[in-house]
């Protein structure tokens, strides 16, 4: 081989190597196990021909309940009937522990820690009205569980993230919250002295809005 076709043949490897390397990287170039990473099997987000409007992702078969679930029975019309449904739980320290949970995950982003309506999204996401104010201090339990379980204007449904006694659990909490925002006479001569200063915590309920100005 000459000298000459010797350098041509490794320039070309060399750009050959060169154009391999530019391909994008969001792939895997060398597949070790194809039959693994090619599976006829549809993925979530995928196209799939063979489903009637060609989404992969398929809706459960009307009328049927996954395994273990409850669904909820009443509708935005039924709040009346909603109304009467009695929280099962009692206000023991762990439940109220796991509503300040399940409060911090789900609730806390919109109605703020205190529910107050000042939330981390807000005022990019239109405030929601307190919690504590007096028409939610005289719903019934079963018309907040109602609320959480159905959802309201635009706040969305959270049935299937909260589970029924989760749901009660939160119901307990957003009491507790109210109750904290009125704290009973006994409720501030019991929290004397103790890190908690009723004092310095206290939402402020000179604020509160029913439902605040646009
Ligand atoms: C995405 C924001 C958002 C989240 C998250 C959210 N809410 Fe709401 N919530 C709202 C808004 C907005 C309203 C007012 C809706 C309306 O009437 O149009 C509202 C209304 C309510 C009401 C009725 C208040 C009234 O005066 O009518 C209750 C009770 C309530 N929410 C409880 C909760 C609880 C408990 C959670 C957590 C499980 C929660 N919300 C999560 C935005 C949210």
């Amino acid at each position: 081989m000459t000298s000459a076709l010797w350098k041509s043949s490794v320039l070309l490897t060399l750009l050959a190597l060169a154009l391999v390397s530019c391909k994008t990287k969001s792939y895997t170039q060398v597949e070790y196990m194809p039959d693994m990473y090619r599976q006829p099997s549809v993925k979530a987000q995928e196209l799939d021909p063979n489903a009637p409007n060609g989404v992969g992702m398929r809706q459960p078969v009307k009328g049927t309940v996954p395994r273990d679930f409850e669904p909820y029975r009443f509708g935005f019309a039924d709040s009346l009937e909603a109304k009467k449904l009695r929280n099962p739980l009692t206000p023991t320290k762990d439940v109220l522990a796991a509503g300040k949970k399940y409060y911090e995950t789900y609730c806390i982003v919109c109605h703020g820690a205190k529910g107050d309506g000042y939330g981390y999204i807000v005022p990019k996401f239109t405030m929601p009205p307190s919690l504590y104010s007096e028409k939610l201090r005289g719903w019934t339990d079963g018309l907040i569980y109602h609320t959480i379980s159905i959802g309201q204007g635009l706040m969305p449904s959270y049935a299937t993230q909260i589970q029924p006694e989760q749901r009660w659990v939160v119901v307990h909490y957003v009491r507790a919250l109210q109750r904290a925002a009125y704290p009973t006479p006994e409720d501030l001569q019991a929290m004397k002295g103790s890190a908690i200063g009723f004092d310095t915590d206290l939402p402020d309920t000179g604020k509160v809005q029913i439902w605040p100005k646009k």
